[in-house]
């Protein structure tokens, strides 16, 4: 199956008249996915290892200057404690998210991948750890790691400046996922859906910067405001626009970039979104986000019915769980979690899906 690319225009005009595209769209992502992945859905077992943040993202919960945030750093008996609990569960892919925390030196992660790496020799371990410099992406590749997530955010730099401090560069964040792609990570980017002032052309921007980046793992979610961060009455104040400006909403399925705003088409376009992608990149693996899912209350099985291939169930000890504080009302819903696989089951069953248990689930560019 050839991937099929999008020009700049193509994609503002799918992007704002997904309304009427999104069934068909998700028609044929499904076929494709059927096609290369049958029936079968992956599972990674997500293990948030820190919520201290060096970084002071505007948009995130656990930024830097929310003094408000529980913070908190799982020891390596823990996380290694968590892996066995999974391990049993029929994970085979263990992914360690965090803040950019330097508690967790160079050669404590690389410590702690080789040590997964000797006890669980099937599993794949995916990091989720931020930016950091090439020498420590190569000793962690050396040490093990198969895959890194690395969202680019935003591939617009006035977009990408709106959303983070000025220390942090859009350069520097492509040139590490260059660094990873390079050193023969799996590597993963993707973006919020609805971020503050994004566009539609801001969107097609970061569509257009995937079909460049061939990316193995794309994840996407809604963007949720978090009360304590500069971006928490995003939503409030757009919602009190358009009940003014009500009156003058038109009929046509045609978005705006205010529109965009609103939860359910934040949803709505999330969803429209992974089938788009699943067309152009017919062998990624991608998710349907715990974000998604915190935002509608159908967010996964819709994700997995656009065309995503991945659930990341939340194995994460149950005391940190609600520490690790994103957005608003992160998901710690039951199904969300590793405890619940079995319940998590029936609802793929349901939708004609099934787990695919004891199966690390690589894919790799050439
Ligand atoms: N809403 C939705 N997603 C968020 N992320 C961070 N803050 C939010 C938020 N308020 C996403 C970012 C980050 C990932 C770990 O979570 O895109 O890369």
């Amino acid at each position: 199956m050839s991937e099929k690319f999008y020009s700049r225009s193509e994609l503002i005009d799918l992007i704002s008249h997904y309304k009427s595209f999104r069934k068909t769209f998700a028609e044929k992502a499904r076929e494709i996915q059927k096609e290369n992945f049958a029936d079968g859905i992956f599972i990674r077992g997500l293990i948030e290892v820190s919520s201290f943040c060096r970084c002071s993202c505007y948009y995130c919960g656990i930024r830097k200057d929310n003094f408000c945030a529980e913070r908190y750093r799982l020891s390596d008996n823990e996380i290694l404690e968590r892996c066995k609990y999974g391990y049993k569960k029929g994970f085979r892919t263990f992914i360690f998210q965090g803040g950019e925390d330097l508690v967790f030196s160079d050669i404590r992660i690389a410590n702690l991948i080789s040590e997964i790496k000797k006890r669980f020799s099937d599993c794949a371990v995916t990091l989720s750890l931020g930016e950091r410099d090439e020498k420590t992406y190569r000793l962690w590749k050396e040490a093990g790691a198969d895959r890194y997530l690395l969202r680019h955010e935003a591939a617009d730099p006035k977009l990408f400046s709106i959303l983070h401090p000025a220390e942090q560069k859009l350069e520097t964040r492509l040139h590490a996922l260059e660094t990873l792609k390079k050193l023969g990570y799996q590597t993963g980017s993707g973006f919020m859906v609805g971020a503050p002032y994004q566009t539609i052309e801001n969107i097609a921007d970061d569509i257009l910067f995937l079909q460049n980046l061939k990316p193995e793992m794309i994840g996407i979610g809604p963007f949720i405001p978090h009360n304590k961060t500069p971006f928490a009455n995003y939503q409030n104040d757009f919602e009190k626009r358009t009940d003014e400006n009500s009156t003058n909403e038109n009929s046509s399925e045609e978005i705006t970039s205010c529109t965009l705003t609103s939860s359910l088409d934040r949803a709505e376009l999330t969803c429209f979104l992974i089938s788009l992608l699943r067309i152009i990149f017919p062998h990624a693996l991608i998710p349907a986000t715990t974000a998604l899912n915190t935002l509608s209350k159908t967010g996964r099985t819709d994700g997995i019915l656009s065309g995503a291939n991945v659930i990341m169930p939340n194995l994460s000890p149950l005391e940190t769980r609600t520490k690790y504080d994103l957005y608003e009302g992160k998901s710690n819903r039951a199904l969300e979690c590793a405890e619940e696989l079995e319940r998590l089951e029936n609802e793929m069953n349901k939708i004609g899906y099934k787990i695919l248990f004891n199966e690390r689930g690589d894919f790799k560019n050439k």
